[in-house]
């Protein structure tokens, strides 16, 4: 909770005019208290890594074209698909031509999306492409078009659980490592998975 503190108490309201902040050229989205090291972290919860304190679905308080690469982990799953689009245009406002905007999210069928009530969007191997300009997808929502997708690729994690998971989970495993968009032919109730993927603003 941003409480009574706003985003001036712990910045002047622009990373990149900050004393402190000035020449930092990774925007984090949603550090928490795990931030990127010499990342500049906005997040809308007021703990003490936080430097920039806002909500990624509103204002970005940074000027525009003002840092080379932007990094999300495990926060746009708490971003619902209405409001994607928004930040999706934001971070490409923000990033300088070239910049990149890498993005890590749970995988919908994966235990570690499905545990957490707080997440309000689901993440599968094709949905990336819907906020990439160029893809036969992307003019079905309100997307930027200024992105490509660069990269994509899909992490699991072997259970450390019951013993009769892990046969099942080695092989959907192999098989992600092999073919990941065959990995959404099966549920994944036995693994954590993730989906990492790069976007290059174009320019
Ligand atoms: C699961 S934590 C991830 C923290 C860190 N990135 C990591 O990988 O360990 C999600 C973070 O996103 C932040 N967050 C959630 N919704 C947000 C929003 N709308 N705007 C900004 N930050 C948000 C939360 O406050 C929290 O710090």
């Amino acid at each position: 909770m941003t409480g009574e503190r706003t985003v001036a108490d712990r910045t002047d309201g622009r990373a990149t005019t900050d004393r402190r902040l000035a020449g930092r050229r990774i925007l984090e989205l949603g550090g928490g208290r795990d931030p990127v090291p010499g990342a500049v972290n906005m997040d809308i919860a007021d703990v003490p890594e936080v430097d920039i304190i806002a909500d990624v679905t509103g204002e970005w308080p940074v000027e525009p074209a003002s840092f080379d690469r932007i990094e999300a982990h495990h926060v746009l799953e708490h971003v619902s698909h209405d409001d994607l689009p928004g930040v999706f245009r934001r971070a490409s406002e923000t990033l300088r031509p070239g910049g990149r905007f890498h993005v890590e999210v749970p995988l919908a069928h994966s235990r570690s999306a499905k545990n957490d009530p707080t997440h309000r969007s689901e993440w599968y191997w094709r949905t990336p492409s819907y906020y990439a300009g160029g893809d036969e997808l992307a003019y079905e929502v309100d997307a930027d078009l200024e992105f490509a997708l660069e990269r994509r690729e899909i992490r699991l994690f072997l259970t450390s659980g019951e013993w009769f998971a892990r046969p099942p989970s080695w092989l959907l495993k192999q098989l992600s490592l092999r073919n990941p968009s065959l990995i959404e032919l099966v549920k994944l109730p036995y693994v954590t998975g993730f989906m990492e993927f790069t976007m290059r603003k174009r320019g």
